[in-house]
Parts: C-alpha cells; structure tokens; sequence
C-alpha cells in the first residue's frame, strides 16, 4: 500500500474511532505543548496513535502517541501528540504520516508546533516565534521515491509560500506582538556545534530544531495551510554559555505550558 493510501485508512479509523465526521483544524503537539492544549477544551475523545494504521510509536521521552479530538467554537481540532522523528530511525513517511492521517480526515490547516533552540540572542528560552520560513537541512523529503499517485499534487511541490502568509497575517491581527524567524530543521538527535549554528545564523536561521521542516512540506504538497509556532527552550549551541541538555528542553516546556496554551486558544479559532 502506498503512504498515501496508509493514510487514507488510517483517516478512516480515526473518524470511526472518534465520531468525528470531519476535522477543520489539526495541531501537532511538539515537546511542551502538549500540557499547555488541553487550554483548548475538553477533549471528546482520546485515542491511541498506535491503534491506527501505519502511526509508529514515539521512542523519545515527553512523547505519547495520542489523538484528542476537541470541539473550538464551530470548529473540529486534532491534537496530535507524539510526535515521531527522523532520529529515532523512522522514514520520512512514517514521520509524515500523522500529518497525512490528518489531512485525509479533512483539516485544511495545519498547526506545526515544536521546542527549539535559539540563535537569536536577544529571544531567550519561553519565547514562541511564529516560522516565517524553513531550511531544510535534514537532506532528505517525504516526497522523494516514487511519485505520488494520481490526485495527489505534484512532486515537483511549489514551497514559495510554504508557512501560509495568510494564517501569519491572521496570527498577527490577534497577537501582535508575536515575532518571525527562519527555522532550520537539523535531522539530530545530536544537538548542533557552535560551528553548525554559526551557519544557520549566516544561512538566514533564528531557530533551529529536528522536526517540523517534512511534516510542512508532506501538509503542503498536500494543499493544507501550514501554520509554524516554535517555542524556545534554550539558546542553540555556543549562543549562551553552558552545556544543552533534552531535560532543559522539557523543562522550559512545562514552564511555558499555560502560556503555550493561552496562546493556542487564541490562535485556534482565527485558522
Ligand atoms: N537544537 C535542536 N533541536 C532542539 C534544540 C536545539 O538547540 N532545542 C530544542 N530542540
């Protein structure tokens, strides 16, 4: 079966399983967002990812593979939590499958959330940026092998407005003082030497991180609107002194939980 066939299914199962006919809205929960959605109501339902076809589990601390789905104004929201990753030695299309699962169960707008580092000196960790653009450094696509059957755009995907300029523009109107920056997606799960930051710096980068970069180009290739929220969780290597550790990176997640989540029940609702 072809990954986008898998995820046809898998969207099948998951309206089954949920009653959910159709969603609007999906958000991927990256590290530390997670705490802070639950801001965004009461979940109907919850489900486990790995009872779905083709999701496979999340190998890394602070990621369990769950779907909640929840009701905002008229809209239908998934939340996508657990996330899966390129470093814990999955293909692109098993990274990008939930974001195809969500897509084919019909959300038109893709919420990408994430815990990054920052290159920017002056945006500390707790800061969330909104991706204005990426650089996808992982040398790799969920678009490369066979071409993408009948239906299902083109490979040669056009990414020029890759983090929707109208989602940005409607983020601005409601929060306006949320800044933008240039993420640029590393496959890990080694953090980056000064070395490599010094580059994503020169490259045109504030925000670096291992995730993100497929899952927007899978949504994009797809016609979904791609939204990008980044939430800083220590300064990129070499920026700040002292060591990078993962269990600074949750921890600055779970600080930042009910500020993530005030911020997503305002952004929600304009999508
Ligand atoms: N680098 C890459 N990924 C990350 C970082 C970082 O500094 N912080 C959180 N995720």
């Amino acid at each position: 079966m072809n990954p986008y066939e898998l995820s046809h299914r898998a969207a099948d199962e998951l309206r089954e399983m949920t009653g959910v006919g159709s969603y609007d809205v999906a958000i991927i929960l990256g590290s530390g967002w997670r705490e802070g959605a639950t801001a965004l109501g009461v979940p109907s339902s919850e489900i486990l990812s790995s009872s779905l076809s083709g999701f496979v589990a999340p190998t890394v601390a602070g990621h369990s593979g769950q779907i909640l789905s929840v009701r905002v104004n008229d809209k239908n929201v998934a939340l996508v939590a657990g996330r899966v990753h390129l470093y814990e030695g999955n293909s692109p299309d098993q990274v990008v499958h939930p974001v195809r699962t969500v897509i084919a169960a019909g959300a038109t707008s893709v919420v990408l959330t994430n815990a990054c580092g920052g290159i920017d000196p002056a945006k500390g960790p707790g800061t969330v940026v909104m991706i204005s653009d990426h650089i996808n450094l992982t040398s790799t696509s969920p678009l490369e092998g066979a071409a993408p059957p009948a239906g299902y755009g083109a490979r040669f995907v056009d990414l020029s407005d890759l983090y929707s300029k109208r989602l940005r523009a409607l983020v601005n109107a409601t929060v306006p003082d949320i800044t933008e920056g240039v993420y640029a997606g590393f496959r890990g799960p080694h953090y980056e030497t000064p070395a490599e930051i010094a580059m994503a710096r020169t490259m045109g980068a504030s925000l670096v991180g291992m995730s993100t970069v497929l899952e927007a180009i899978a949504a994009r290739h797809l016609g979904a609107e791609v939204l990008g929220l980044s939430l800083i969780t220590n300064y990129a290597a070499g920026v700040a002194a002292g060591a990078l550790n993962h269990l600074e990176v949750l921890e600055a997640g779970q600080q930042a939980a009910s500020s993530l989540g005030a911020l997503l029940a305002r952004v929600v609702p304009v999508l």
